[in-house]
Formats: structure tokens, sequence, C-alpha cells
């Protein structure tokens, strides 16, 4: 018989959660203006938020927390995560921030002035939040195929090089870089191809620009491009990762994500010229040069997280489960972003609850419905986290309006997802009789869905 598969790794250290009942979570929800960020994590009982900074990092990176050298400037621990990076992406120059939008913050500051445009593929929130507010443009070319949710291609996070081409040949001159997300969150985590980094590159060369990956998941990307694109299946994730990161000028990194450790990031890039205009922003926003927005005991597990996540096995278990609960979601017939990204499924709520109007957020209506179901915590990735129209100040309707549920890098076990399933079955099951969603009532202008307080008309 053949031996099913099995995680690459064992449990030493285990954290309690509870579970609770409808009563309590309808009360909670309320208290909690029916935004799921306003939970307290103990009102949760599986936490699909975000796989960012919820992962469990290893005994060897534990270890590595000790070695920690907190000396402010010329740090060892800094040094070690240079090494490391340099080794990686094949990049010299490495800012550490204290995560991802930071290294956002710092970068685009020195890059990013009023009316720039900076075309990339479905760019995250916070990337586009940080565009947005140096009163520049985030141009989204990424492939239309991306919006039809049912359609299977294995490279759907891909940046369309038609759209990419007129957007340069349009705007040229305003474009301070090209920024690709790899793997493409906001449509699915859904991975890029080595083919369409090289098409990028050859559009930007084209046109003298520069190219940045945002890289959160870059390891998960090199996984897909091992597993489904021609001649990489017998290369290692880190050759992959090197040569993905040959295809660009510089990164900004959430590490975490594919860095597995709880809080951290950094900036790295071939060219001195952005080092230098970076570093000036650096050392007011986030600290000194060799420790940025980090401890040291940080960067040395970071280090290490780096190196083990860029290794075949630690990827294969996680990404297998993740399609573990993509196949429970198919049993079912629920759909989502097909097929399943890097880090989570992305529920098409359009699709599940199509008594709800899009005014009334279908797929926030589905989050809560779900938390209220089993306490399990999703989040939308919709027409709220869309925000208005900068200019208008409308609702922005065109994307899809997605639950999306995140699955931690080596936290839950495959019966933690079975519940995630069946909660959403009960869901599902019941979708008819789901005719009404939630107002907003009060909301920020940036980045709303963090803290919109919302009336649920159901
Ligand atoms: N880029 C991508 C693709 C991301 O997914 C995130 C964060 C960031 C940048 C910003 O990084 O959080 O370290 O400041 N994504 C999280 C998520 C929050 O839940 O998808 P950060």
């Amino acid at each position: 018989m053949e031996l099913p598969f099995a995680e690459s790794w064992r449990i030493k250290m285990v954290e309690p959660i509870k579970k609770s009942t409808r009563e309590e979570r309808e009360k909670w929800m309320k208290e909690a203006d029916y935004n799921l960020f306003q939970l307290r994590s103990d009102q949760v009982y599986i936490d699909c938020l975000t796989d960012s900074g919820t992962g469990a990092m290893s005994d060897r990176q534990w270890a590595a927390v000790m070695m920690g050298d907190e000396s402010y400037a010329g740090s060892s621990s800094f040094f070690h995560l240079k090494e490391t990076i340099n080794k990686i992406t094949g990049f010299e120059y490495v800012i550490p921030t204290h995560q991802g939008r930071a290294a956002e913050n710092v970068l685009f500051s020195h890059l990013v002035k009023a009316g720039s445009i900076v075309p990339g593929n479905s760019h995250f929130d916070t990337t586009k939040g940080h565009i947005e507010s140096r009163k520049a443009t985030a141009l989204d070319c990424t492939i239309d195929e991306a919006k039809d949710t049912q359609l299977e291609i294995p490279f759907k996070g891909n940046v369309d090089p038609k759209k990419l081409e007129k957007a340069l040949a349009e705007h040229h001159e305003n474009v301070p870089f090209i920024i690709v997300t790899i793997t493409n969150n906001t449509a699915g985590g859904q991975p890029v191809s080595m083919q369409n980094l090289r098409e990028v590159r050859a559009i930007a060369d084209k046109y003298g620009k520069r190219v940045v990956l945002d890289s959160a998941r870059f390891a998960e990307n090199a996984y897909f491009i091992k597993t489904r694109e021609e001649g990489y299946a017998d290369k290692t994730i880190k050759e992959i990762a090197l040569e993905m990161f040959s295809l660009a000028d510089g990164m900004t990194m959430s590490a975490k994500k594919d860095g597995i450790v709880n809080m951290g990031g950094f900036i790295a890039t071939r060219h001195e010229d952005w080092y230098e205009g970076a570093k000036r922003f650096c050392i007011p926003f986030e600290g000194y040069l060799t420790y940025g927005g980090m401890n040291g005991r940080d960067m040395e597990a970071l280090a290490v997280g780096l190196d083990e996540n860029t290794e075949f096995d630690n990827l294969e278990t996680r990404i297998h489960q993740v399609e573990f609960l993509a196949g429970l979601l198919d049993e079912y017939g629920i759909p989502y972003q097909r097929p399943v990204g890097g880090h989570a499924i992305f529920v098409d709520a359009d699709k599940v609850l199509t008594k709800v109007p899009k005014e009334e957020f279908p797929a926030q209506t589905l989050a809560i419905e779900l938390y209220l179901e089993a306490g399990v915590r999703g989040c939308e990735i919709g027409y709220i986290l869309a925000d208005r129209d900068p200019v208008t100040r409308e609702n922005r309707f065109g994307g899809l309006d997605l639950l999306r549920l995140c699955v931690a890098r080596r936290v839950y076990t495959d019966n933690h997802m079975r519940v995630i399933a069946a909660a959403l079955k009960n869901v599902f099951d019941r979708r008819n009789e789901i005719t009404r969603g939630v107002e907003i009532v009060w909301e920020a202008e940036l980045m709303r869905h963090f803290t919109v307080k919302l009336k649920k008309l159901f």
C-alpha cells in the first residue's frame, strides 16, 4: 500500500484553543460592530484571519533567538540576516524594517512622488495605500483571467504584458518602478510564472525602468514554479528563488509570511542609489541601519526561517494542507478562486450569497456567518477592503468580493481544516435564506476594513 502524505515536521509545543457557544459569538460579534478585526483572539476558535505573523517557529529558530546580538550598531545578527538574504536573493544591499508596509514606506518615500504611476499586479492594500497617500496611482495590470474565479490556469497572478506595455507607453515619464507581487495575494495567493517575470523584465528594460518584487510569499511562488512551470521540476526552491530575483532590481518583504517570523521585514536591492536613498528614510522612520525595525533576536530567527522555508519539504507540507482544505470545499460544491493558491482559500462570496446585494457586502456577510456558525475567523478581501475611489469617493465594486480563509504556517492540523470546511458547508447549505448583509455606520478614509463599524441588516 502506498503511504499517505504526512507533515515534514513533528510537534514540540502546543497552545490550547477554546470553543464557544453561538450565543456568546452573537454577543461578541455585535460588540465588535460586525468587524472581525475587532474581536479578541480568545473569542476565536480557529483563526484564519491571516497567515501574517501567525506561523509557528521551528526549534532551530527558537534556538537562534537565544543568539540575538542586541547591539545598537553593527549587530552580528544583522550580518547573519544580510548574508542569508544575499545568498537567497542575490541582492547586495539590505535594510531591515519592522514589517512589510514599513519596507514600502521607506522605499516609496525615496521613489514615489505626487503624480507617480506605479504599475503592478493587484497591489496589496498597504502597497496601494503607500502609493495613494503620496497622491500617486497604483495601476493594476493583472491578467483579466484572474477575475474569473472558476477558470483553472496555473499562473493566475501574472501581469498582463499588454496592459503593462500600454501603461509604460502612456506614462513612462511618471513611472518610478514596476511592482510585481509574488504570490499575488489579492487575486487569491496566485503565483506569477518565471516566464511572466521575464516578460516584465523585457518591458521594463525597453523603457529603462526598474522592477520591485513584493516578496511576502516568494517561497510559495517558487514552489508553484517548480511544480507547475515547464523546465523547473528538477531545480531546487533556492535556485528558483535566485532566478526570480535575478529578474528584478529590488524587493520589499513582509517576513511575517514566508520568513516564518512573527514580526519583521526588509528592503533588499542590487542598486546602491536605491539603498542610499532609502537609508535616509530608514533612520528616522525605523531605526539605525543594522536593526531598522527589528530586534537582534528576531533577525536571527528570520535568517533561519528564510533558509528553512526555501526548502521543498516545508513548502510541500504547507501547500498540501491548503489543497486538503480546498479538496473538502470541492466535495461540498463551494466556489472559490481556482486553482487554490498558496496561503489561503478565497471563497467567491458573490457566487455563494447571491441574494445579498453588493451594496450590503456579501463577503463580509459570509465572514460574519462563518464566525457565528463555528468561531472560525476569516477576512473579507472584497468591497470593504477595496476602499472608496480617492477621487469620486464612491465604493469600488469593480473587483472580486471574496472571503479569505488563511492557513497559518505549521499551526493547525488537517482536523482543523475539516472543521473549517464543515462550518462553511453549514452556512453554504442555508445560503438562500441569507438575503440581507451589512451597512457601514463608520469608516476611515484609507484602509477602512481594519476599523470599519457595521450594522447587521439580517
Ligand atoms: N505585501 C503583501 C503581498 C502582503 O500580503 C502584505 C501583508 C504586505 C505587503 C504588508 O506586509 O503586513 O508585514 O506590513 N499582508 C497581510 C495579509 C497583512 O493578511 O495578507 P506587513
